[in-house]
């Protein structure tokens, strides 16, 4: 099974079920023309994130890493018109490029681009009181994933979903030798994850578009 292979598959599973839109592919073209890096979620994986936010009924929703605001769209369109959505955001040229995208999708009333740090945002984020978040999406940096998780669950309660994208890095994550400091995030947080009594968790492996990841789902389950 090769790379070529599980894009035609994503290709074939997007032509029937994830239809595009003029929003949608202004902003992976922004990507290309401000030389962005091309990691947003896959097409099939926004419309994943979309469809758990509209399960879980959120009106709240935190996103850790913006880029270009490709997932932003997907998940502030589960939103209902009275919803919020805030995500953050280190680089300031990558928040720009996210502005101009979700403006032009018509997003602007929903979300919230707070740039600067995850680490430094999210405090302000619990002193503010903008507490609690139906769903939160965590997709920044991967070795600060242990302490976004950790904060996630002070700005979340009982019944919402914390969703971590990139768990599996082409199956490195089983490398407990690793001298990849990503590698070492994401396995702090798998221990972390394992030993939250307050959540009920599970990680899938992907392979499509984007190659071969994973992402880790958890239910809070209690306050
Ligand atoms: N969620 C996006 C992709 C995000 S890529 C999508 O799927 O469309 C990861 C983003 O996290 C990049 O834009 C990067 O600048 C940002 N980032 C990296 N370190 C960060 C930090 N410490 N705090 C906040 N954002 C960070
Ligand atoms: C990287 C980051 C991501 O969020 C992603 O989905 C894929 C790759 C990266 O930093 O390499
Ligand atoms: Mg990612």
């Amino acid at each position: 099974m090769t790379q070529t292979q599980w894009t035609a598959v994503d290709e074939y599973i997007n032509s029937l079920l994830v239809p595009s839109d003029s929003a949608l592919d202004a902003t992976i073209q922004s990507t290309i023309d401000a030389e962005l890096p091309q990691i947003n979620v896959a097409p099939n994986q926004g419309k994943l994130l979309h469809i758990l936010a509209q399960i879980r009924g959120a009106t709240r929703i935190l996103e850790l890493g913006t880029l270009a605001g490709y997932s932003t769209i997907w998940l502030a369109r589960a939103l209902p018109a009275d919803g919020k959505l805030i995500t953050l955001e280190a680089n300031p040229k990558h928040a720009e490029v996210a502005h101009e995208n979700i403006e032009r999708a018509g997003l602007s009333h929903v979300v919230e681009i707070r740039v600067g740090a995850a680490l430094d945002t999210l405090p302000q984020l619990v002193a503010e009181g903008q507490a609690p978040f139906d769903l939160v999406f965590i997709d920044a940096d991967k070795v600060n994933i242990p302490d976004y998780f950790t904060w996630s669950l002070k700005l979340t309660r009982k019944g919402s979903v914390i969703i971590v994208d990139n768990v599996i890095r082409k199956g490195a994550v089983i490398d407990a030798d690793s001298s990849d400091e990503n590698i070492q995030g994401v396995r702090k947080f798998n221990t972390l994850l394992a030993a939250e009594q307050r959540v009920k968790a599970t990680t899938l492996q992907t392979v499509g578009s984007k190659g071969y990841d994973g992402l880790a789902i958890a239910l809070v389950v209690a306050d």
